[in-house]
């Protein structure tokens, strides 16, 4: 079933459990997550980033997923990952998404809360959930320019306070696109926003967390972790493996079977560190 993130993020954040919001790029992921979603009897979130809304327009993203999504018993939450501008989110929204992320963590404060403020507007007319992000996770890319901004605890307050957001996203260690599993979190910091906000919270660039940190996460107020690059590195080598074992290879059904078991099996061991 279709749904919005809210109920879902509400019930992790008080549960040590939280829920891991995938980027997918295609039917094989989507279809990866949803199936071990089904297995666990977990919700799924399947996100889609600013590389793949390039890639693919929104309108179709939202007919894919939206329609594997109404295909199944478990929550299924459609999300804009990292939407930029308040028509990104529109388009999104008017497309069938049930979740946008309003990204304005590059903007000063005052003017991230205004723009914030715009998105929740629109989106809770349409029941659509919103999460937004406060302080900035920087990325372990040099071609991406961002800077990276630990989040302020009294700043956290004051914007989920005066945005009426569903999630807040918050730097408190991670960074995102690390291939390794070596984010430093500031468990101090996270449990002083904790105490200020009833915001269930998000983590971005949580590949780089240790399956201890996000097992220790899911017992926190933190109700989503955003995993992406494993899920790329998992698909993507085991691609290379595939087509390097045979040179004749040309068909791409034959050739993505194992990548997506690869993934498949990163997305159950992430749902399970994560408490499901
Ligand atoms: O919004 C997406 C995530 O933050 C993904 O981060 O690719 O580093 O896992 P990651
Ligand atoms: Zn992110």
């Amino acid at each position: 079933m279709l749904v919005n993130m809210v109920k879902m993020m509400k019930e992790a954040a008080v549960a040590d459990k939280a829920v891991p919001g995938f980027n997918v790029y295609g039917y094989e992921d989507a279809k990866m997550v949803i199936e071990v979603a089904e297995a666990l009897n977990a919700p799924a979130i399947l996100m889609t980033n600013k590389d793949a809304v390039a890639h693919m327009d929104v309108k179709y993203q939202a007919a894919l997923y939206g329609a594997m999504g109404e295909d199944t018993d478990i929550p299924v939450c459609v999300h804009l990952d990292h939407g930029k501008d308040y028509a990104l989110c529109a388009k999104a929204i008017c497309a069938g998404y049930t979740s946008v992320m309003y990204d304005g963590s590059g903007l000063p404060l005052e003017e991230n809360i205004r723009q914030t403020q715009e998105v929740v507007r629109l989106a809770h007319a349409c029941a659509i959930s919103v999460e937004a992000e406060i302080g900035c996770v920087g990325y372990n890319d040099p071609s991406i320019h961002a800077i990276a901004m630990y989040t302020d605890p009294a700043e956290a307050k004051q914007f989920a306070e005066e945005t009426g957001v569903d999630a807040l996203a918050v730097a408190v260690g991670t960074l995102h696109r690390m291939q390794v599993q070596d984010a430093k979190i500031q468990y101090e910091r996270l449990e002083q926003i904790q105490e200020l906000t009833d915001v269930p919270l998000v983590i971005h660039g949580s590949t780089g967390l240790t399956d201890d940190d996000l097992t220790k996460l899911a017992a926190t107020s933190v109700a989503k972790v955003n995993i992406g690059t494993a899920l790329r590195m998992a698909f993507g080598h085991t691609l290379r493996e595939e087509i390097m074992a045979d040179s004749q290879a040309f068909d791409r059904i034959k050739c993505f079977k194992r990548p997506m078991e690869a993934i498949k099996e990163v997305i159950h061991q992430k749902y399970k560190r994560l408490g499901w």
